[in-house]
């Protein structure tokens, strides 16, 4: 599977709706979960947190724990659903994911997130990679990365996800720690220079195809985040640009159509309206009606008894766009 180009995963934005919206713009880009917790999977509701569309594929679960046998556990259960990869969550620095001693903590004890991979990895025939900082609070050398990246790799793992900034646990927001700590792309070519046979996917601000294409010269994946989520459009020309096929560049108006029919399809089944427009926001950006639709859609999805009438109507408000 190449990792050439990853939609990141974000919680809250990157559920199955959105994936498979994201899905019909490309073919290609691996697209990852929002982070689910070995909690969540193995005293709540798995089902719920796993089923995805057929249509997805290919797609990363990501993994939010720090205890080997409860991930084995959670292995166990998403070889049942067609994930192509499970990734492990050593990168984000929120309160909550610290009091789980799991997220970007991890960096901090290379030994035991080795452990985690070592028992995922005994326990899944998927690939298992593992998402992470270039480092965390005062832990922010060089040799500290290579020390994180060298145990780990150790006990198999292949793929390193680097964001290429560094996390503060403390005093600072998650969104704050995704714009305060200044990137530093130079760490993340360097790891690639160092640790050859490595599979190194580059994360962080980077935000056209332009940008994606040149850390390609460089490193092995681009994973995207928020600018996939906002500008969505942005995606349309992954599938020819990054992995070279020759296909059209699908339009705007095309991607809203198909995604009536997955609403239209998802509404039978008693999903609400909001739950997937919500993703659709960015579709139009920059082009003329933009606001407008969002404006529509923002205004009138969220009633409890939206029909898909609200987004034929918002999509009449961008006629022209291309
Ligand atoms: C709303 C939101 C939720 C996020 N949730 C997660 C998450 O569940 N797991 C994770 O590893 N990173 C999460 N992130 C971080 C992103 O995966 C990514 O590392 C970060 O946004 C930097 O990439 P970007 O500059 O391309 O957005 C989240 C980011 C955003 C904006």
């Amino acid at each position: 599977m190449s990792r050439k180009f990853c939609v990141a995963p974000m919680m809250n934005w990157t559920d199955r709706h959105c994936r498979s919206f994201m899905r019909l713009i490309s073919d290609t880009a691996i697209l990852y979960t929002e982070m689910i917790t070995s909690g969540a999977l193995l005293y709540g509701d798995a089902d719920y947190h796993l089923q995805m569309d057929e249509d997805e594929s290919p797609v990363a679960l990501q993994l939010g724990g720090s205890d080997p046998k409860e991930l084995a556990k959670c292995s166990n259960l998403v070889d049942k659903y067609d994930y192509s990869e499970i990734n492990l969550n050593c990168g984000c620095p929120s309160d909550r994911v610290q009091n789980g001693m799991f997220g970007a903590v991890m960096m901090k004890n290379a030994k035991l997130t080795a452990e985690c991979v070592s028992s995922l990895l005994n326990s899944s025939q998927l690939p298992i990679t593992v998402k992470h900082r270039i480092g965390v609070d005062d832990f922010d050398s060089y040799e500290f990365l290579c020390d994180f990246i060298g145990t780990v790799s150790d006990v198999g793992c292949k793929t390193f996800i680097i964001h290429a900034r560094k996390a503060w646990l403390q005093g600072l927001s998650p969104k704050q720690n995704r714009e305060i700590p200044e990137l530093n792309y130079d760490r993340v070519y360097q790891l690639k220079n160092d640790f050859p046979d490595l599979e190194i996917v580059i994360n962080g601000g980077i935000s056209s195809i332009e940008d994606s294409i040149n850390h390609l010269k460089v490193l092995d994946g681009v994973m995207v985040g928020r600018e996939a989520y906002t500008n969505p459009y942005f995606l349309a020309e992954v599938d020819q640009r990054i992995y070279g096929l020759d296909k059209p560049v699908i339009k705007r108006e095309e991607i809203a159509e198909k995604f009536c029919i997955y609403i239209d399809n998802e509404m039978r089944k008693g999903t609400k309206l909001h739950a997937m427009t919500r993703h659709m926001l960015g579709l139009f950006r920059g082009v003329k009606g933009a606001k407008r639709f969002r404006r529509y859609l923002s205004e009138n999805a969220y009633s409890a008894n939206a029909s898909i009438d609200v987004l034929y109507k918002a999509l009449s408000k961008t006629e022209g766009a291309t």
